[in-house]
């Protein structure tokens, strides 16, 4: 199989079983994020332990894309140091997902948006 076909069948894999999907009752920071072009809207929240996410959920309304997008960003920073999640671009979650299609790559801004938003969250709660 390719790296594109084993991606795309991943996309698949995480939109029919999302990962880390729902809400933290108490998280150390959270954000939302908006694409004001399509609609989709993501929430995304975090637990940080000595500047692990030790925790790290979403909910969103929005497209099957944007679903695999926050699952797999999701799981591509949990149990990261804070600096390490920041680093995670959004070609690396659309390269995770198989190589996104151009109209769809505003999924994985969109969830790469809500992981840095929430991190900012983060910092700015540490001050
Ligand atoms: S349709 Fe725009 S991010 Fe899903």
């Amino acid at each position: 199989m390719t790296r594109a076909a084993e991606g795309k069948e991943a996309a698949m894999e995480h939109y029919s079983n999302p990962r880390n999907q729902g809400e933290i009752a108490a998280p150390d920071a959270s954000a939302s994020v908006y694409n004001p072009a399509c609609g989709d809207t993501m929430r995304l929240m975090l637990k940080v332990r000595d500047g692990i996410i030790t925790d790290v959920k979403w909910k969103a309304q929005a497209c099957g894309a944007s679903l695999a997008a926050a699952s797999i960003a999701s799981e591509m920073v949990k149990g990261k140091t804070t600096a390490q999640a920041n680093g995670v671009t959004r070609e690396q979650v659309a390269e995770a997902l198989g190589g996104l299609l151009p109209a769809k790559f505003h999924s994985a801004v969109l969830a790469v948006d809500a992981v840095k938003a929430a991190l900012q969250a983060y910092t700015a709660n540490q001050r």
